[in-house]
C-alpha cells in the first residue's frame, strides 16, 4: 500500500498509476519478482524513525516483456515523494547490478522529488552510485527511463545517461532547477510545463524520446520499443517471425520523387512501405523533424534507420538533426542493430545561427558515428546527396556496405543551379547561356551514374524493388564481422 490510501488515491486523483499498478501494466501477467520489499531507510534524523515504510519508495525486481527478461524499477510517489534515501538508491543498485549481469535491459520509471532531503549528504550519495552504475552499463544493456511524474535535481541526471526517454504529457516533467529557483536567479517567470514539461523536452531540448497522452500508453509504447531491442550487446538484434513478404512489389515507389527536384515528398512512406507489416517505432519524432530516427523490421530482424526527410527543411542537416541521429547511429552500433540509411539531403544548414551554433562539431559527430559504426550498413540514395551531407549519410567511403541509388539520384558537390552560378559567374547576366550551362551540369551530375561508374554506388536499383534488395543485402550482411584496432577510447566531437 505504500504511502496509504488518501496518497494512493491523491495519485490517482493526479491522473497517475502507482508503483505497483504500473509495474503490472509494463510487465506480462504474473511475471514480476520482487525483491527487496522488506528494506526500510535507516535515517534517524528530523523524525525519520517514525517514518519508515517497507520498500522505502521504491519497487524493484525483474519479469518479462513478451516472455523477454528485464530488469525494473518504479518509485513510488506515495512514499516520501518517491524521494531518493541511501537505501532506496541501493535497492535500485542492485537492480541494475542484476541486471549487467544477466544481460537484461534496465526499465525504471521515475516518479520522485528528487534527493531526499532529510538523508543529506547519504541520498547524494546513493545517486552518484546510480550514475556510475547508468555509465558502466552503457552499451552494455539497453536502459530505458519513463519519466511518470516530476523529476528534479539528481532524478533528472541518471535517466539523461539512459539510452531512451519517454514521458508522459501533462503529468511529468524534468528540469535540473524548478520554476521558483528559476525566476529567483535569472527573473525568468516559467510553469513547470513550460520548463520542463513532455512539449519542452520531446520539441525543444531533445531531451526526451517521447510523450504520450497517458501512464498506460507511454507503457504500451515501451513494451512495443522493447521488442525491438536485444537483451544485451551479447546478444545480436533480436528477430520475430514475419508475416510480409520480403520480395514484395510496391509500385507506389515508383511515383514517390516528384517531377520538380524542389518539390516535398514524405520519406516515411518509403520507410513504411520497407518495413515488415508496416510497423515502425519512431524515436524523437517531434525534434529536428528533418530527420527520420527509428526501428522497423526486415525480415523479422530489427532495423535502425536514418532518413533525410524532405518535408521539413528539404530533408537538410542541421546542428540538431546531426546531433540526433549520430546519437542514434551509436546506439545501433552499439548493440548490434543494423542501419538502414535513406538519403535525399540538399547539404549542410548554411547561416549564422548554425555556424555560431558549432554546426562544424555537431555535424562531425554524425561523421564520426558513422565512419565508428561496424553493423550491417545499407544505404539507398533516393534524391539528392549534395556535397558533405553525400559523404556523411552512410557513404561507401565511411563505411557502408551496400550502397544503392534509385534512377532518381542526384550525387553532386551542390545543385546544378548554385554550382553554375559559381563556374560560369561572368556569364550570369545571360540567360540563355546559363540556361544551357544548368542543363549541361545536370545532365552530367543530376544522375546516378557518375558515381555508379567509379563503384561508389553498388546497384541503380529500381524503387518498386527496394525491399527486396534491401532484405536481401541485410540478409547476406547477416554473418558481417569487422574489428577496430585497440584503443582506450575515440576522442569524438563531443
Ligand atoms: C523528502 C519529499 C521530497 C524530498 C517531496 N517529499 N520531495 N520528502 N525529500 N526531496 C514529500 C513531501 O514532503 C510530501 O510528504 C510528499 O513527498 C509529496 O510531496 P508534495 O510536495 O505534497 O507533492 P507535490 O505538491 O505533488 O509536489 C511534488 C514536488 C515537491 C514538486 C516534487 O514535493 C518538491 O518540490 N519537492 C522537493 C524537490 C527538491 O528540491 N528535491 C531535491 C532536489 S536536489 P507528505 O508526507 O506530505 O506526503 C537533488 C540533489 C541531487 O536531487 C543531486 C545529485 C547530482
Amino acid at each position: 500500500m505504500g504511502g496509504g490510501a488518501k496518497r494512493i488515491e491523491a495519485q490517482h486523483a493526479k491522473g497517475k498509476l502507482t508503483a505497483r499498478e504500473r509495474i503490472d501494466v509494463l510487465l506480462d501477467e504474473g511475471s514480476f519478482e520482487e525483491y527487496d520489499m522488506f528494506v526500510t531507510h535507516r535515517s534517524t534524523e528530523f523524525g525519520m524513525e517514525k517514518q519508515k515504510i517497507a520498500g522505502d519508495g521504491v519497487v524493484t525486481g525483474w519479469g518479462t516483456i513478451n516472455g523477454r527478461m528485464v530488469c525494473v524499477f518504479a518509485q513510488d510517489f506515495t512514499v516520501l515523494g518517491g524521494s531518493l534515501s541511501e537505501t532506496h538508491a541501493q535497492k535500485i543498485c542492485k537492480i541494475m547490478d542484476m541486471a549487467v549481469k544477466m544481460g537484461a535491459p534496465v526499465i525504471g520509471l521515475n516518479d520522485s522529488g528528487g534527493a531526499r532531503i532529510q538523508e543529506g549528504v547519504a541520498s547524494l550519495a546513493g545517486y552518484a552510485e546510480v550514475f556510475k552504475r547508468n555509465v558502466d552499463a552503457s552499451g552494455v544493456i539497453p536502459q530505458i527511463s519513463v519519466i511518470m511524474g516530476p523529476c528534479a535535481g539528481g532524478a533528472v541526471y541518471s535517466p539523461a545517461m539512459t539510452d531512451f526517454i519517454f514521458m508522459v504529457k501533462d503529468s511529468s516533467y524534468m528540469f535540473v532547477t524548478g520554476p521558483d529557483v528559476v525566476k529567483t536567479v535569472t527573473n525568468e517567470i516559467v510553469s513547470a510545463e513550460e520548463l520542463g514539461g513532455a512539449t519542452t523536452h520531446t520539441s525543444k531540448s531533445s531531451v526526451a524520446d517521447g510523450a504520450y497522452d497517458n501512464d498506460i500508453e507511454t507503457l504500451e509504447q515501451v513494451r512495443r520499443l522493447f521488442d525491438f531491442l536485444p537483451l544485451s550487446n551479447r546478444e545480436p538484434a533480436p528477430t520475430r517471425p514475419f508475416f510480409d513478404d520480403p520480395a514484395r512489389i510496391e509500385a507506389r515507389l515508383d511515383t514517390l520523387i516528384p517531377d520538380s527536384a524542389t518539390k516535398p515528398y514524405d520519406m516515411k512512406e518509403l520507410v513504411l512501405a520497407l518495413a515488415d507489416e508496416g510497423d515502425f517505432f519512431e524515436i524523437q519524432e517531434a525534434f529536428a523533424r528533418s530527420i527520420i530516427t527509428g526501428f522497423i523490421r526486415m525480415e523479422g530482424q530489427t532495423i535502425g534507420v536514418v532518413a533525410n526527410q524532405p518535408l521539413h527543411l528539404a530533408g537538410v542537416l542541421d546542428i540538431d538533426s546531426s546531433r540526433k541521429a549520430a546519437r542514434f547511429v551509436r546506439f545501433c552500433d552499439a548493440f548490434n542493430i543494423p542501419i538502414l540509411t535513406l538519403v535525399d539531403v540538399p547539404g549542410f544548414l548554411p547561416g549564422t545561427a548554425q555556424e555560431y551554433g558549432g554546426v562544424i562539431k555537431h555535424g562531425a559527430k554524425l561523421l564520426f558515428a558513422y565512419a565508428q559504426a561496424t553493423v550491417p550498413m545499407v544505404t539507398l540514395i533516393t534524391r539528392k546527396a549534395y556535397g558533405g551531407a553525400y559523404d556523411v549519410m552512410a557513404s561507401k567511403h565511411i563505411g557502408a556496405d551496400v550502397n544503392y541509388a534509385w534512377p532518381t539520384a542526384e550525387i553532386a558537390v551542390m545543385g546544378a543551379k548554385g554550382a553554375v552560378e559559381i563556374l560560369y559567374r561572368a556569364e550570369l547576366d545571360d540567360k540563355d547561356k546559363i540556361a544551357a550551362r544548368t542543363s549541361e551540369y545536370e545532365a552530367r551530375f543530376a544522375n546516378p551514374f557518375v558515381a555508379a561508374e567509379r563503384g561508389f554506388i553498388d546497384e541503380v536499383i529500381m524503387p518498386h524493388a527496394s525491399r527486396k534488395r534491401i532484405a536481401r543485402a541485410f540478409a547476406a550482411l547477416r554473418k558481417k564481422s569487422a574489428l577496430h584496432p585497440a584503443r582506450k577510447h575515440d576522442t569524438m566531437p563531443l
